[in-house]
């Protein structure tokens, strides 16, 4: 399967999909990257890659739909069923969530329904919640809502600033992201309503990761 990733940054978990990628026996390619920012470092990471790295600068567009556009074509030009995005820092469009409509995933550094939008791990520790987390879920217009593919669960310690918890978090968002696109890569994953079945995944056993089989 043929993906693209949208970035707007460091693209560590970009990174984790290249990675999960080289390896043969994965079953999605990373066809374009595509970055909404001149000069993110992501784009680097994805040339390294030998990946095709593309910049949409939106600054360059009057209005939030005709870039979105511009960025449906580049996908559909390189032939991707899939498109990823990974700290892609710009709302999308109604037009576009539509257009992509369950082929659109998206990762977010808590436990969905809760702590959606920026600063998410600053507010968790300020709110005193014992756990944290990252969710793999398909794009709906509403800012971080969708059906929800994979969550992984982190504890969250006493003493941790947002820089720790935000660590934490982010090494089990490159476990599941992987995770996620493989699974969609491989027919498992359906959607149901506004939930998603798994069938037959397996997830690693030493960390708090949950699906619905
Ligand atoms: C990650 O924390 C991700 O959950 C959020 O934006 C951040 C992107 O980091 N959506 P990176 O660019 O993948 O390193």
């Amino acid at each position: 399967m043929k993906i693209a990733i949208l970035v707007s940054g460091r693209g560590s978990n970009m990174q984790a999909i290249l990675d999960a990628c080289a390896d043969p026996s994965f079953p999605a390619e990373v066809a374009v990257v595509i970055s909404n920012i001149a000069g993110a470092p992501a784009l680097d990471r994805a040339v390294e890659a030998g990946v095709a790295a593309v910049t949409i600068a939106h600054k360059d567009f009057s209005d939030r739909v005709s870039f979105d556009q511009r960025v449906t074509e580049e996908i559909k030009a390189a032939g991707c069923e899939l498109v990823v995005l990974a700290g892609f820092m710009r709302l999308l469009s109604e037009e576009f969530c539509e257009t992509w409509r369950d082929r659109l995933i998206n990762i977010h550094p808590s436990l969905l329904p809760s702590f959606k939008g920026l600063d998410v791990h600053a507010r968790m520790i300020a709110a005193g919640v014992r756990f944290g987390g990252c969710t793999v879920h398909y794009v709906r217009h509403e800012m971080d809502t969708g059906p929800i593919i994979v969550q992984a669960a982190v504890p969250v310690h006493p003493g941790d600033d947002a820089d720790a918890l935000a660590q934490r978090i982010l090494e089990q968002e490159h476990v599941i992201y992987p995770l996620a696109v493989k699974w969609i890569a491989e027919g498992r994953v359906r959607i149901s309503g506004e939930t998603v079945k798994v069938s037959g995944a397996h997830a690693p056993e030493n960390a708090l990761i949950n699906f619905q089989d």
